[in-house]
């Protein structure tokens, strides 16, 4: 990684063509090295199962080319995707990530951006692994018995995935993520110690509502009242920083042959 440290610095410094580089890509200021160096075991331990190795897109999207991150500023941006996710196209929260992490996750991405750039290899087109199947399922069976066996079966709900998802890409990105299924449930605590179970309707920074157990719709100024969403994919998020590439690839082997 020392290479990487050195570039970096290069990359901020000198005056010539790369600055132009960095003006054409219409990037800000020059990424900080050091922090993009904190970042890139926090990339490594969260996010490059799905956004693949140096950010250049896996089953999740490349983010080399996202706007997102191309147009970030103060990390607000890529904070708001990386804190709240977006559960429904594929992207989990990480609400314990810090302030911190997240500037130094900003930062490697940008520098990533800048690499690919500079070495002008930005508008080439990653091979396309997508559709294979490189593990090994009897290992990925193992780690299936280890792993999943307490909420899932291979002989029950999961019997038939792999005739589900006909591309393995897809099936990968389901068992990493799942879709959630039905609309969020969440338990709302008024001032007065009311506890409110029901079915979300609608819940932004200024406003919570919920259909209760009884059909009825419930309103409340979001500062007044204690908002606890309910995690379905809890055990999901738990695994994530568990996975090894190779124990991704020998889990898609194996699923692929429940048909
Ligand atoms: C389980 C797979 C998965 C993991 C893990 C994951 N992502 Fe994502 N990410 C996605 C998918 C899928 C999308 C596209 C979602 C959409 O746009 O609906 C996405 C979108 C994004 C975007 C927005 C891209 C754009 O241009 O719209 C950013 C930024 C991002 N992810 C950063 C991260 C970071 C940083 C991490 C690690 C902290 C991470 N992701 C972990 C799957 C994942
Ligand atoms: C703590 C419980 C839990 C654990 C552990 C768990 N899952 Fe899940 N899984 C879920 C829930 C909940 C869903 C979403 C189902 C829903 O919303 O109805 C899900 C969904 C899935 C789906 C999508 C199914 C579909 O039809 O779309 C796959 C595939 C999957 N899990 C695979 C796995 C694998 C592989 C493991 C182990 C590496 C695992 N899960 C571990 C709870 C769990």
């Amino acid at each position: 990684m020392l290479w990487l440290f050195a570039l970096a610095q290069a990359l901020g410094q000198e005056p010539g063509s790369r600055r132009d580089v960095r003006e054409f890509l219409g990037l800000g200021p020059a990424p900080d090295a050091a922090a993009a160096k904190k970042g890139d075991p926090l990339y490594g331990q969260n996010c490059s199962a799905c956004h693949g190795v140096n950010a250049r897109g896996a089953q999740g999207p490349s983010l080399v080319r996202s706007a997102v991150v191309l147009h970030d500023e103060n990390d607000a941006e890529i904070g708001r995707v990386i804190r709240d996710g977006r559960p429904q196209g594929g992207m989990p929260a990480f609400p314990n990530l810090s302030k911190d992490d997240i500037h130094n996750l900003a930062q490697y991405l940008k520098l990533q951006i800048e690499l690919a750039a500079n070495r002008g290899t930005y508008n080439k087109t990653y091979g396309d692994l997508r559709n294979k199947v490189t593990g090994d399922a009897k290992k990925g069976e193992a780690f299936f018995a280890a792993n999943c066996t307490q909420c899932h079966s291979a002989t029950g709900d999961l019997a038939k995935i792999g005739a589900k998802f006909r591309q393995a890409a897809q099936l990968q990105s389901r068992f990493l993520w799942p879709a959630e299924k039905g609309p969020a449930q969440a338990t709302v605590t008024t001032a007065s110690g009311e506890m409110i179970r029901g079915t979300v309707r609608k819940m932004d920074d200024f406003e919570v509502s919920l259909t209760d157990s009884t059909g009825a719709y419930r309103w409340w100024p979001r500062d007044r009242v204690r908002v606890d969403t309910e995690d379905k994919l809890a055990g999901h998020r738990a695994l994530l920083p568990k996975y090894s590439n190779a124990d991704i690839h020998n889990l898609t082997a194996y699923l692929v042959t429940l048909r």
